[in-house]
């Protein structure tokens, strides 16, 4: 099936566009009188939208003006302390949760502080548990979950040959990833593929050769974790930077 891939052209124009997209979707949320469930993604890349989204513009506003109906959670943590600049959640702090009014209540954050990384884990699937109302063995069906990848494929904190690839009960581990010496904590598969809209934010040249091997190349989700999102019944949309799809049109 062909990728729903949009090229930017730089990431300013893919933050942009990726802040619209968040709207777009929360909007509609809120028509059909629901709230709206995101999971955002750590990293780099995000931080621009999420500047563009704390900005109080009439291009880009929360529905009805309100955040009151917007609940943000994480796809993933580093194992630090929530104020340490590692923090997925400290990066969203700074670019975007202190600038907005939004109830605290609304901002389901994982747990870094409370002991092991497995306890965060526990505490954070129970948290996914009380806000969409799980029976014992359902999956939380976020509204949109936000992905970046790495240059070696990963997404979230699910790293290739990672034992969470295979996990199909849990729905947060917590990993010891080498490549980084630490433990992170992350959605695992069946949750990221039980979304309904799944927005990856991609950008940098250094990740133009894995982002042509994740769309062209047969499925090796053991090496390249990003192929192993696909939702069941969600669609995956690709936002990019053309430095990181040199040779795609760029229609935006
Ligand atoms: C994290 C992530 C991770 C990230 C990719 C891309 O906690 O680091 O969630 O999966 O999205 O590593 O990161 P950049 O946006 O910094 O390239």
């Amino acid at each position: 099936m062909t990728p729903d891939l949009r090229v930017f052209a730089d990431p300013a124009a893919l933050a942009a566009a990726a802040a619209e997209e968040f709207f777009l979707r929360a909007s509609r949320a809120h028509a059909e009188g629901r709230s709206f469930s995101c999971a955002l993604s750590g990293g780099r890349t995000p931080a621009a939208m999420l500047q563009i989204m704390s900005e109080d513009n009439s291009l880009r506003r929360p529905p009805a003006g309100s955040w009151n109906d917007v609940h943000f959670f994480w796809g993933d943590e580093r194992y630090v302390p929530p104020g340490h600049p590692d923090s997925n959640y400290r990066m969203a702090r700074e670019a975007l949760l202190d600038k907005i009014e939004i109830p605290e209540g609304n901002i389901h954050r994982i747990r870094t502080e409370s002991g092991t990384a497995s306890a965060a884990a526990t505490l954070y699937e129970e948290e996914l548990a009380r806000f969409f109302r799980l029976c014992p063995g359902a999956m939380p069906r976020f509204d949109l979950i936000f992905l970046g990848m790495g240059e070696d494929g990963h997404v979230a904190s699910i790293f290739p040959h990672s034992e969470v690839l295979a996990e199909t009960t849990r729905l947060v581990a917590s990993p010891w990833v080498e490549k980084v010496h630490s433990y992170r904590i992350t959605l695992t598969l069946p949750v990221i593929n039980n979304a309904g809209c799944i927005l990856f934010l991609v950008q940098g040249g250094e990740k133009a050769a894995t982002l042509r091997r994740v769309l062209m190349d047969a499925p090796c989700p053991e090496q390249l974790p990003a192929q192993a999102v696909r939702p069941g019944k969600g669609d995956v949309v690709w936002f990019v930077d053309q430095s990181a799809a040199p040779n795609a049109p760029c229609g935006l």
